[in-house]
């Protein structure tokens, strides 16, 4: 341990440790002529204005934030590879999904709601963003620890979030607004059950399922489309936290997942996740008994079953957070050939929503960062140019198409590879039902016939304490008859539960001998 300096004058003349023996500078490269003692008029007197080195690192400081995202604001992430194992190259011409093909990539997981300085462990949907540096341009996969939504149409989505964020007059999170919005929306059934169930807090990032949730397409070289959900199987296993748990956490380290997630890579324990998807062939779409592009249901694995892609595994922590983590950008509209979007109302909202929310929170040239750069691609041949903080120029090439000196101009005509046909009036509607469209019959599968019934015992527990909450009047009603139209004896245990008062440490979550049976059991039905 090296002597300390015992006061500023001294510290002054000590000689600098062997390791700050590298000189600071400014930030135009000069060097720095101190970093512990502002200019002054003599020792006691004021701050010169032009101690540029001084102004700058105070503005500098004022500035050294970006806005954190307004949903997924508290995040940790990984790099890593994907290697396709399997040959799937008859559905999908997709490079990273050749046989073999090994692809960088890196993932962030989230919780939805809370601020960057939130406990990991508060009860939310967490996400699962990955982004995959292919040599046909990023590929960014947004989904969900979770294979289903709240809501089934993007114009909810904001509502949504303010439901679960804070209120406007007392500025706290509140529980009465969320559960009104939940019953006001009968759609989130699925999802709040989901939610609310033993997966509802996972035990830490590594062992937590990951969804696209949205239906997408695939294409393969002879121009055949399927539909298709994805799948990534933690090799960890599959646990949750109970509430109890949770919340001791919570007060003990709020960062626990973030720490587990850096810890178990730093000392070379790589978590890895099984990709398989669910292939829908596209004229299936058309007379299939549930709308297959509502966010808010799977696809029943006895309908499609999964078949295994290959695996991502993540071995290696950012160097930086904030350039790696915090700057990264995800975006559910960079696709590459083989890959493209599906009717989804969700997902096509999505297509325009992150962009947009890039271009504000980091800067319109955040593609330029190295961490969102198509870092795989040979050229990098966009028109788009200059704007604040621009980096990568074009010297004197051409700045606009069609020319005749030889940049490239993309003209594609007809049919698109990866869209589909439609045709209708414009209307403001929900997706017209079909035979199996409801919003409570596959939230009341999850209840019956997956569930164990200690899932079952915990979940009316977690759900009661969390009604307890404050949730009052009308919406508390509302609540028990939406919890009776998923499965009308869980409802009345809630019911009973909450009108007796109890339980009163609410222990919520499963023991994890419960989540194991789950695992072994049937609930593959709605992985
Ligand atoms: C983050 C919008 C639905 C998964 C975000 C962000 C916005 C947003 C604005 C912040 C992005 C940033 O600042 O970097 C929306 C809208 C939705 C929607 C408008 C309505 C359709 C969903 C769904 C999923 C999802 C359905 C999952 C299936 C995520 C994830 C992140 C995120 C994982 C964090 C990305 C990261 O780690 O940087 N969303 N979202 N979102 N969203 Fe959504």
């Amino acid at each position: 341990m090296p002597k300390l300096p015992e006061s500023d004058s001294e510290s002054i003349a000590t000689a600098p440790s062997e390791e700050a023996k590298i000189g600071s500078t400014t930030d135009t490269g000069a060097p720095a002529e101190s970093d512990r003692n502002s200019l002054t008029v003599g020792p006691d007197g004021p701050i010169l204005l032009h101690d540029a080195h001084f102004v700058n690192q105070m503005a500098h400081f004022n500035r050294e934030r970006v806005p954190e995202r307004n949903v997924h604001a508290k995040g940790s992430g990984a790099f890593g590879e994907f290697e396709t194992t399997e040959d799937v190259s008859k559905y999908t011409k997709a490079a990273l999904f050749q046989p073999g093909v090994k692809t960088e990539m890196l993932a962030r997981f989230s919780t939805v709601a809370g601020e960057q300085g939130s406990p990991d462990t508060w009860r939310d949907p967490r996400g699962f963003a990955l982004k995959f540096y292919t040599t046909e341009g990023n590929y960014d996969l947004v989904g969900n620890n979770t294979p289903i939504f709240f809501v089934r149409d993007t114009m909810k989505f904001p509502h949504f979030i303010r439901s679960q964020k804070r209120r406007g007059g007392n500025g706290l999170r509140d529980n009465n607004m969320q559960w009104d919005f939940w019953s006001l929306n009968p759609e989130s059934a699925h999802q709040v059950t989901y939610l609310m169930g033993d997966r509802g807090i996972p035990r830490s990032y590594r062992q937590m399922n990951g969804y696209g949730s949205h239906t997408y397409m695939w294409t393969n070289e002879a121009g055949e489309k399927h539909w298709v959900k994805y799948h990534f199987h933690s090799n960890q296993g599959v646990a949750g936290l109970t509430d109890e748990e949770a919340t001791k956490i919570a007060g003990e380290d709020a960062d626990f997942h973030r720490r587990d997630l850096y810890d178990s890579i730093d000392k070379g324990d790589f978590p890895s996740w099984t990709l398989s998807v669910q292939l829908m062939p596209y004229d299936d779409a058309k007379t299939y008994r549930i709308n297959p592009f509502d966010l808010t249901k799977i696809w029943p694995h006895s309908d499609y079953p999964l078949i295994k892609v290959g695996t991502m595994t993540l071995n290696r922590n950012p160097a930086n957070f904030f350039a790696e983590i915090e700057q990264a950008a995800f975006e559910p509209s960079a696709t590459v050939p083989g890959i493209g979007f599906s009717p989804d109302k969700m997902l096509l909202g999505r297509v325009f929503a992150y962009g947009d929310t890039h271009r504000y929170r980091i800067g319109p040239n955040y593609h330029q960062l190295p961490v969102n750069q198509p870092k795989a691609v040979e050229k990098h041949n966009t028109y788009t140019q200059d704007g604040p903080m621009a980096y990568h120029h074009h010297g004197d090439e051409p700045v606009y198409a069609p020319n005749s000196f030889g940049r490239g101009y993309a003209d594609n005509t007809g049919p698109m590879p990866e869209g589909w046909e439609t045709d209708g009036d414009m209307v403001r509607q929900a997706y017209t039902l079909r035979e199996d469209d409801d919003d409570f019959s596959q939230a009341g599968t999850l209840v019956r016939e997956v569930w164990t019934d200690e899932i079952r015992e915990n979940f009316v527990k977690t759900v009661a304490g969390h009604l307890l909450g404050g949730v009052t009047g009308d919406v508390l009603e509302r609540a028990f008859a939406y919890w009776k139209a998923v499965d009308e004896q869980t409802g009345k245990k809630i019911e009973e539960l909450v009108r007796s008062g109890g339980p009163n440490a609410n222990p919520g979550g499963q023991p994890e001998a419960a989540v194991e049976n789950a695992e072994a059991g049937t609930v593959a039905e709605s992985e």
